[in-house]
């Protein structure tokens, strides 16, 4: 039995889509774990059991991992320091007990070094797994979404200007979707073992390049105002934002400036067999989401 942890979020239930569509595994082998299972009724038709998965509640997990051999952990959205490294240690001890066999944990590349502030809790996390001796385990480090743009672009677009303190740093990005695929492919193969691979896009990008793509596949002019990451942390105060998720968000672009998001595509091709979705393709395809 395959569980996936977070089967409510994008991630999860793209990953359940591609055990199913993709490596054709039975709906009754699938195992999906949301803290909401009114948002899983879709599946449920379709034949995958639906169980509770909440972090927050370590016997409850445990007992919904009974009888499960492959737990897919997907980090959760918590961003405070330190919140998600409490949650998946509770998970990791919950899969521990229920006699997991395999586990596969959604990381971020270069946890131990990233400026990432909630990068600690990724790195405590492959820690817990490791010390926890499972049969097998596999870490999955996710480079960016394309999808985080979704985000950043429409007001940048609003404006005309993007601020941005990722410097000449470049991120090997790469589409939700893809990193889907790779994880699901993980789960059904079932290789045994210890393996960490980073998952990326198959070039890297600087913030001008990601600008002047999004900027032709929409029509619309966009120009990337360097700032430093203190400024950065100011201007978002003052449109709003608390200081401390005004300092995370900051963050990711001071990560991106130190080359915490360089990359290849050489583990993803390896586990998938094939090449993951060109930027430039995935901008194209969302131009209208990217315009707002
Ligand atoms: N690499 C990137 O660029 C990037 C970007 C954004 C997020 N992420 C990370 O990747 C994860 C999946 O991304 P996504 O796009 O699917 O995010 P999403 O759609 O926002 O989903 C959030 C996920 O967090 C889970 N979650 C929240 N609290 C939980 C708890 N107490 N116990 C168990 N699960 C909990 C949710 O599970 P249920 O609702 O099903 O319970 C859901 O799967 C995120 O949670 C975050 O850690 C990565």
């Amino acid at each position: 039995m395959i569980f996936i942890s977070g089967a409510a979020g994008h991630l999860g239930r793209a990953v359940i889509n591609h055990l199913l569509a993709t490596f054709k595994v039975p709906a009754s082998e699938i195992i999906a774990g949301t803290r909401d299972a009114a948002k899983l009724a879709d599946l449920k038709a379709k034949g995958v059991t639906i169980r509770h998965a909440d972090f927050d509640d370590e016997a409850g997990l445990a007992k919904s991992l009974a009888g499960v051999d492959r737990f897919l952990l997907i980090s959760t959205d918590a961003m405070a320091p330190g919140a998600r490294a409490r949650q998946h240690a509770a998970a990791v001890k919950a899969a521990k007990a229920a006699g997991v066999a395999h586990i596969v944990y959604t990381s971020m590349p270069r946890p131990e070094t990233s400026a990432v502030l909630f990068a600690p809790d990724h790195a405590g996390t492959e820690k817990a797994i490791k010390d926890a001796g499972f049969k097998a385990s596999t870490i999955l480090r996710d480079n960016w979404y394309f999808e985080n743009l979704f985000h950043s672009m429409p007001i940048a677009l609003k404006s005309g200007t993007h601020y941005s303190a990722a410097g000449q740093g470049k991120m090997a990005h790469i589409a939700r979707d893809d990193q889907a695929r790779a994880i699901a492919a993980v789960l059904a193969k079932n290789a045994p073992g210890h393996a960490v691979y980073t998952l990326s896009g198959a070039k890297a990008y600087t913030i001008e390049e990601v600008a002047a793509l999004v900027s032709k596949a929409t029509g619309k002019p966009l120009n990337v105002v360097h700032v430093p990451v203190e400024g950065l942390v100011q201007g978002m105060i003052g449109a709003g934002l608390p200081e401390a998720v005004a300092r995370i968000f900051a963050s990711f672009d001071d990560n991106i400036a130190k080359g915490g998001l360089e990359g290849d595509a050489k583990d993803y091709k390896s586990i998938t067999g094939q090449e993951p979705q060109p930027f430039e393709d995935w901008v194209k395809a969302n131009a209208a989401a990217l315009a707002g």
